[in-house]
């Protein structure tokens, strides 16, 4: 039990925006997979978040956070493990959100690049909005609540942390040091132990700046060549039979200048090379690159062999998923204890924080 508690804490949430493609697999749950053990974890479903773009039409949001709750427990993370529930059933996130709202400048949230990029690839949707401002904000809530020291996300999410960590900054100069409460000399020594060298450790911080965990997120192209994206309409599903993956993967291009199959090749131009760089073992790959370069290997040959790596990984997830969709209660039971834990925890923090603010 003592040995959970100096695991250094980790969160991260996902957005339920419907099924998911293997791009987003690779870019977070199959890292948080392989994280899960070495790091107390807090994942969780961002239904509220989720809102920040779809609030005129969220009829089916609820559906969709059982499915990625699916997906979370298909992919691998074990419920005993880390703390899995929707961020809806914590309503902590939304009183820090508040609470900091009144500290946050207009300029801090306006000057997220995310802000505007976002307002520009979706027009078709009304985003001048408060709660769509605030997006970034609510995320430094669900971050700060827990105390995460590591937030693992891909590079897109990077000025989302780093806003984080001015609003835990600011928060701490605001009100952590005004209220230091009596600390006994044990307990000092302890955390100054405990802080990492800086300057400001004989300033309690109630909310620990966190930082990005960047997670090695592989260039995964989709069927076109391009980023894979549900935009594009070029994905492969993570839970698509093995069927219409490899029927998929026969339609992706290739290496262009590979026209006839006595054309040599480069696997490093050609999208099926990068998914082979992801998903084939070592002999695989060396095969590629010598059979492709000689063009002793057909594009067709060498696409099936993708698909199996590819089948290899997402067959089992499938199989997983399908096992916990049957069993509708267990996943309801799964939630519920994932937001009391994670109730207990986010708690602890708002009396601290109200306590500061002096509430
Ligand atoms: N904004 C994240 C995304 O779109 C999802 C998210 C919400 C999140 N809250 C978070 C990620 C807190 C990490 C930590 O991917
Ligand atoms: Fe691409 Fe493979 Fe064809 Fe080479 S042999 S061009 S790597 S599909």
């Amino acid at each position: 039990m003592s040995e959970t508690n100096i695991k250094r804490r980790v969160l991260s949430g996902m957005r339920p925006t419907g099924r998911l493609h293997l791009g987003n697999y690779m870019g977070a749950l199959y890292n948080w997979v392989r994280i899960q053990h070495d790091y107390d974890c807090y994942f969780f479903i961002a239904d509220i978040h989720a809102l920040t773009t779809d609030y005129a039409n969220p009829g089916n949001v609820g559906e969709k956070s059982r499915e990625v709750a699916l997906d979370f427990l298909g992919a691998g993370l074990e419920p005993e493990q880390c703390v899995i529930f929707k961020q809806s059933d914590v309503p902590q996130h939304c009183e820090l959100n508040t609470l900091f709202g009144m500290f946050t400048p207009l300029g801090w949230l306006e000057r997220v690049p995310t802000y505007k990029d976002q307002q520009e690839q979706l027009r078709e949707k009304d985003l001048a909005t408060f709660g769509f401002l605030g997006y970034p904000l609510l995320q430094s809530a669900d971050i700060l609540l827990y105390k995460a020291d590591f937030v693992p996300v891909g590079q897109d999410q990077v000025s989302h942390v780093e806003l984080t960590r001015e609003v835990a900054r600011r928060f701490n100069q605001l009100y952590a040091s005004a209220t230091t409460p009596e600390v006994t000399a044990a307990e000092s020594d302890k955390e100054l132990m405990k802080a990492e060298i800086s300057e400001n450790v004989l300033e309690r911080q109630i909310l620990p700046e966190p930082k990005v965990l960047l997670t090695p997120s592989p260039k995964l192209p989709g069927l076109d060549g391009r980023k894979m994206s549900k935009s594009y309409g070029n994905t492969l599903g993570l839970t698509e039979p093995d069927d219409d993956i490899r029927k998929k993967i026969r339609t992706m291009v290739t290496d262009p200048a590979r026209v006839r199959r006595t054309d040599a090749g480069n696997p490093d131009v050609c999208p099926v090379g990068d998914l082979h760089k992801v998903f084939s073992p070592a002999e695989t790959l060396a095969k590629v690159y010598e059979g492709c370069r000689s063009a002793s290997i057909g594009c067709i040959e060498c696409k099936g062999w993708a698909a199996d790596g590819i089948v290899r990984e997402i067959a089992p997830i499938r199989e997983r998923r399908a096992e916990y969709a049957a069993r509708p209660q267990l996943v309801t039971e799964i939630l519920a204890h994932g937001a009391e834990r994670a109730r207990k925890t986010a708690e602890a923090t708002m009396v601290e924080v109200r306590s500061a603010i002096g509430l």
